[in-house]
């Protein structure tokens, strides 16, 4: 293999990455002049469009009048009014905010929240994280061993504290071999179950995505699942977080995803979208009466971050919830993405390899399969999915990739683009990744 150019460590290595050097709405352009539709806003990040000049001000004016300040020395003004501003819109209850730099950051600081609430309530033996296999939670220790994404996890296994896994509601291939409603929700019940084994006084809490996202290529949960989760978690004085990186900040077509499902967390992690793509920025939501409870109890949370509440950070996350709410851009995800969803079923509900085509929002997946009659996966070496990948991006299409939901074996794509996409943008995603599916199982077929 020759050797690569230049000075970084790249996160793939198996390929020279073009050069990006310029991006607006849904589009990215490298420096040859290639343009690129993200019909996958990245990793499911950029909400409200690239390169929106409200949000570059934002940042500016934040640098020029107040750079840096250390978290536990001061308070800022964008700090306080991100958090009303996500105060107004978030579930029942979550109104207190906790702002670090990456999803992975958030969720490890849920986790460690949840463990002090219950040291402070005088429950020091709950320790025991319960979470769901195939799902994804981020690349830092803690949220690792939360995550269920087996590939990911294996390398660092023995140096994992490992949660607890149960089966993710994923109707498709369901872990029990049921089907929805008659299962009575067996994917739940199994919380109840694992809280029971482990014993009820050793369970901190039970961690999952509201709606699964990067290891199932999106799939959201039946009705009742949340609200009888939360039941279960109430029941053994277990503490619910709601993983909503991904699926939070309007990305579903309502604020918050846990709106759909009429769930209300003990804590909730926002990533992502939160700063509208740009800089890195992330929250644990939760209550004043949790964060009474740790005030209370010994005075502060055991936790740190040199770029904790960061108050440019906040600013750019201000300017994005500015953008949602002026251009109403939430109620937009929620009208076009049913055009999305209505797309890619025009254009691959009839596909041969095409197993299930699920979402809400702007959050879809495509699951593919070898037969779609049994739903026989490819096996994983057949790299279908990085190939279907590949053959879009040549086109100047992107999506996300999502592998190994069945088993180790398993191919999926994420279409999850940037609010502000138009009609007939959605229209020239759905044709090119048809015709991408097509002509690369075509001759993979033949
Ligand atoms: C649901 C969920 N949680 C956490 C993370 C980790 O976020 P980050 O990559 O910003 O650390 C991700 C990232 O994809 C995610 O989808």
């Amino acid at each position: 293999m020759s050797k690569i150019p230049g000075a970084v460590f790249p996160r793939v290595l198996d390929k020279e990455l073009p050069l990006a050097v310029r991006s607006e709405g849904v589009w990215i352009e490298g420096d040859d002049g290639k343009r690129y539709l993200d019909a996958s806003g990245g990793a499911v990040v950029v909400n409200v469009g690239h390169g929106r000049k409200e949000i570059a001000d934002a940042v500016f004016a934040q640098l020029r009048t107040l750079s840096y300040v250390h978290p536990t020395m001061f308070t800022s003004p964008s700090l306080e009014q991100l958090s009303q501003a996500l105060a107004a819109r978030t579930p029942a209850g979550l109104d207190r905010f906790y702002f670090m730099s990456s999803g992975s950051e958030a969720v490890e600081s849920a986790i460690k929240l949840a463990r002090q609430i219950h040291l402070a309530r005088g429950n020091p033996e709950r320790q025991v994280l319960i979470s769901r296999w195939k799902s994804y939670h981020g690349l830092t220790m803690g949220a690792l061993a939360a995550a269920g994404r087996t590939s990911f996890r294996l390398p660092f296994y023995p140096m994992l504290h490992d949660a607890v896994h149960i089966p993710p509601p994923y109707c498709l291939r369901c872990a029990y071999g049921l089907s929805y409603p008659e299962c009575r929700l067996r994917c739940a019940l199994a919380l109840d179950e694992t809280i029971q084994n482990i014993g009820p006084a050793a369970v901190s809490a039970f961690i999952g995505e509201t709606v699964s996202g990067a290891t199932l290529a999106v799939y959201p949960p039946p009705p009742g699942y949340w609200p009888l989760v939360r039941q279960i978690c109430d029941r053994h004085g277990v503490l619910l977080i709601l993983d909503e990186v991904m699926c939070g900040m309007g990305r579903t077509g309502r604020w918050f995803a846990a709106e759909h499902y009429e769930v209300a967390p003990d804590l909730m992690t926002l990533g992502k979208g939160l700063s509208g793509g740009t800089l890195a920025l992330s929250a644990v939501a939760t209550s004043t009466a949790h964060m009474e409870t740790i005030r209370n109890n010994g005075g502060s949370f055991v936790h740190g971050g040199t770029f904790s509440h960061n108050a440019v950070a906040c600013a750019a996350g201000l300017a994005a919830m500015g953008i949602l709410e002026r251009e109403r851009l939430v109620e937009r995800a929620a009208s076009l993405g049913e055009k999305l969803g209505e797309a890619l079923m025009n254009r691959l509900g009839a596909s041969p390899w095409v197993a299930d085509i699920r979402g809400l929002g702007m959050m879809w997946g495509i699951e593919i399969v070898k037969d779609r009659e049994t739903l026989q996966p490819f096996a994983r070496a057949e790299k279908v999915t990085e190939r279907i990948w590949k053959a879009l991006f040549e086109e100047g299409v992107i999506v996300y990739k999502s592998v190994a939901m069945a088993g180790t074996d398993g191919d999926g794509l994420v279409v999850a683009p940037p609010f502000v996409i138009t009609e007939e943008q959605i229209h020239l995603a759905a044709d090119k990744l048809a015709g991408a599916i097509d002509r690369v199982l075509s001759s993979t077929s033949e």
